[in-house]
């Protein structure tokens, strides 16, 4: 694969052709953070080698691994892992993986050596495992699950998260009620509200989607002592979406 080189960067977010250069934290590199705390932000550029969506985010999960994360152990929870394309590619990297989602309707027929774990995630207990990966699932949570969910995940291994964020200039479609920002237990966003289909949360009628400010004042509260802001920001459907490390 390539464009798996990254280059650490302490100064903003480089902008894509035709993309601004969002996302920016307040000083790329503090030691405080939006609620006074200790965190420690930086940002790490990690080219891809198309802004297709699926493989912006398959590269970038693959650099990741490859070259951000250095876990003690190489076992892998992946949670909300769906097609468990993602615990594929970490299982091709040697790492051995637990997969866990609420529903089996997406899972490949050949899980190969993936250990699957029907289980929903609110309830799910992900210590013990070298990394934790977060594709895809955050923003299908309310704000309480959210923060319970990071906090069970900040035991000592890195985080990856992957995420719809809200960034009002790339937010891709024509104007919906749910993309009103409003302000909720000290975060900035919008609720989404979840579909009923496959990909969608479990049980919540509406999920919380953070502004970037936002997130790194979810990854504060809930005990992270540093977080990498992985740029470029790429986009869904939906709008914007970007990958961070967060490390307790
Ligand atoms: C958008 S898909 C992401 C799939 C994959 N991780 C990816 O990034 O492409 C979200 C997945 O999270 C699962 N999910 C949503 N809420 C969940 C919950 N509370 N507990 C367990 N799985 C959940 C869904 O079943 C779905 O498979």
């Amino acid at each position: 694969m390539t464009g798996e080189t990254g280059e650490r960067e302490t100064g903003p977010a480089t902008a894509r052709a035709g993309v601004p250069a969002t996302a920016r934290v307040d000083g790329a590199d503090r030691a405080q953070g939006p609620d006074g705390g200790a965190i420690r932000v930086d940002r790490l550029t990690i080219p891809v080698p198309s802004e297709e969506i699926g493989i912006h985010r398959v590269a970038t999960f693959v650099h990741i691994l490859k070259h951000v994360v250095a876990p003690d152990r190489r076992t892998l929870v992946d949670l909300g892992a769906g097609h468990c394309k993602f615990s594929q590619w970490a299982a091709k990297l040697g790492f051995e993986v637990t997969a866990v989602d609420g529903r089996t309707v997406r899972l490949p027929e050949d899980l190969g050596a993936i250990r699957f774990v029907l289980s929903d995630v609110r309830d799910y207990d992900p210590r013990g495992h070298g990394v934790v990966a977060l594709l895809g699932l955050l923003y299908h949570l309310e704000i309480a699950d959210q923060e319970s969910l990071l906090r069970r995940c900040c035991y000592g291994a890195p985080v990856i998260v992957e995420t719809q964020v809200h960034v009002p200039e790339l937010v891709t479609g024509e104007a919906k009620d749910w993309h009103a920002l409003v302000t909720r237990d000290g975060y900035e966003g919008v609720d989404f509200p979840e579909g009923d289909n496959p990909m969608a949360s479990i049980g919540n009628r509406t999920s919380f989607w953070h502004t970037e400010a936002s997130m790194i004042r979810l990854f504060e509260r809930t005990g992270y002592g540093a977080v990498t802001v992985i740029d470029p920001v790429f986009v869904s459907g939906y709008g914007a979406r970007r990958f961070y490390v967060a490390r307790p």
